[in-house]
């Protein structure tokens, strides 16, 4: 048995917990878009092609914000190709993922979508291939009244009403070789600049978002923040970071230690957006956006996994990275959840990637079913009960021996006070794959609070750590009762399954 102690006090917190934490990613890629969000056709299908089932776990998974419409796929796309109608929309071929797009599903419908869903659009305008007159033209198009070419346009279109969105990115992993339009720091910090300052100049009310490494082991990483900063600074108000993780030659210790690594991005990046404020005597805050996320089984991937690189079949919508998660995969996404939380006084925006089919907490079959993946839960459970303040923990445990980051915590924690509501919620995960933790919370400042709800996701009986939902068998992981948990003298004791994430709701 490992054990562990967590202090929190009512007083000592980091943040309001940024809503936009919760953000998904839809992007033109595989079939997270056709037969993913939508499938004219499919039994499912409303008069718009939405798929009413996949909708439906949208709408209960929770999602606060979604990333659109690209990823790789944007640094290529012409978004007029997406307007209009259907009909005279032009088939193209989408380099980044050797796809055919034929263009029916486009701005007005992810528009008409989100509003279905619920969710705030967060647009991707390509800096790879274009620049600054089409992307003030996009602004234009979407956030305008009218009576402008563009804004007149969108009402010819069918939308007399401004789109109004706010939040934009300013490209996509520009920093990768592999990005079409790829740049150097420099000559993407210039473009950035020029771009956000027309696209405000359109709308001064939206929020600009700069493209950061495309992950922490890129040759460039910090020095690519700070050249894209250095000349930016003024005009963006967050910087990008991406991550995918996975396990390594089965040594799930270290994979279930991934959010360390998590951690220490983070606050690299954060170490770097504050040396270039400092030296530019700034006094505004460029804060974060992690805008791709997840675990991504990148050396896994066959052939036809990377159409870009080996297949030379040009195809619609083809199967691409549709990862079916594990117990193991659910616990990391749920320490990742945690460290998002722990740091969303900088962090403010984050995008688990993606929503459907890619990569994805819910899975679609053309013409068949929708499922949640086990990863389905820790979104769906933080998103939902991480409300109010963000609380400071302090944490003492017994240590796990890894590979990749050595000693680390037995548990990763994170937790939220709402002071409308008078709840407690503590977001924890047992790290150690075959021992149960002994956990204690001391709880001060609180009064009188009792375990309101106690659940937590783990090997179900008769399973594995590699047990997944399929399918066949769709809700095989699910959250379940913890009963090892009580308050005891004002403090919690529970104790944590192995490789579990747990959710202890208080009030
Ligand atoms: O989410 C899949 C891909 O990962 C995105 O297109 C790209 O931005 C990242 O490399």
């Amino acid at each position: 048995m490992t054990s562990a102690r967590i202090t929190i006090d009512r007083d000592f917190t980091i943040a309001d917990v940024p809503r936009r934490l919760f953000g998904s990613f839809v992007e033109h890629m595989g079939r997270c878009v056709y037969t993913g969000i939508y499938e004219p056709g499919h039994p499912q299908a409303d008069e718009r092609g939405f798929r009413r089932d996949v909708l439906e776990l949208v709408r209960e998974m929770g999602p606060t914000v979604v990333r659109y419409p690209g990823g790789n796929f944007v640094s290529g796309y012409r978004w007029e190709d997406g307007v209009g109608p259907v009909e005279d929309r032009p088939v193209r071929i989408d380099g980044a993922w050797h796809t055919i797009e034929t263009n029916a599903f486009g701005l007005h419908e992810f528009v008409d979508w989100s509003r279905e869903a619920d969710v705030e659009i967060m647009q991707a305008i390509n800096l790879g291939t274009r620049g600054v007159e089409e992307a003030r033209a996009l602004v234009e198009y979407a956030n305008h009244p009218g009576g402008t070419y563009w804004s007149d346009l969108r009402r010819r279109n069918g939308a007399a009403d401004p789109f109004d969105i706010k939040l934009w990115c300013l490209g996509n992993e520009l920093d990768g070789p592999w990005q079409i339009g790829h740049k150097t720091a420099a000559e993407y910090g210039r473009l950035a600049q020029e771009t956000a300052k027309a696209m405000k100049l359109v709308d001064d009310s939206i929020e600009l978002v700069a493209v950061g490494s495309s992950n922490r082991g890129m040759p460039t990483f910090g020095s690519w923040e700070h050249t894209v900063l250095t000349h930016a600074y003024d005009e963006v108000d967050y910087i990008s970071m991406h991550a995918y993780y996975q396990e390594h030659d089965g040594d799930a210790e270290s994979f279930v230690a991934e959010a360390v690594e998590m951690d220490a991005f983070i606050e690299g990046v954060i170490a770097t957006v504050d040396a270039v404020k400092a030296a530019g005597k700034h006094t505004r805050q460029v804060d974060i956006s992690f805008d791709e996320w997840n675990v991504w089984y990148q050396s896994g991937l066959d052939t036809d996994d990377q159409p870009h690189q080996v297949s030379k079949t040009w195809r619609e919508h083809p199967r691409l990275i549709e990862d079916t998660y594990s117990v193991t995969d659910a616990v990391v996404v749920g320490t990742f959840l945690n460290s998002l939380l722990r740091h969303g006084d900088r962090v403010r925006i984050a995008n688990q990637a993606q929503l459907v089919n890619v990569i994805a907490p819910i899975r679609s079959e053309q013409g068949g079913s929708a499922w949640r993946q086990t990863s389905f839960w820790p979104f769906e459970r933080m998103a939902r009960l991480a409300r109010g303040r963000i609380l400071l923990l302090a944490v003492t445990a017994s240590q796990i021996s890894t590979k990749r980051y050595g000693d680390v915590d037995s548990i990763d924690a994170a937790a939220t006070f709402d002071e409308e509501t008078g709840r407690v919620v503590l977001f924890v995960a047992n790290r150690s794959l075959d021992s149960a933790n002994d956990l204690t919370v001391d709880l001060r400042g609180f009064g009188d609070l009792r375990i309101a709800n106690a659940e937590t996701l783990t090997i179900p009986e008769g399973g594995d750590r590699h047990t997944a939902n399929l399918e066949s068998a769709p809700d095989t992981v699910h959250m379940v009762p913890l009963t090892a948990a009580e308050v005891v003298d004002g403090a919690v004791r529970a104790t944590l399954p192995p490789l579990s994430w747990s959710v202890i709701e208080l009030g």
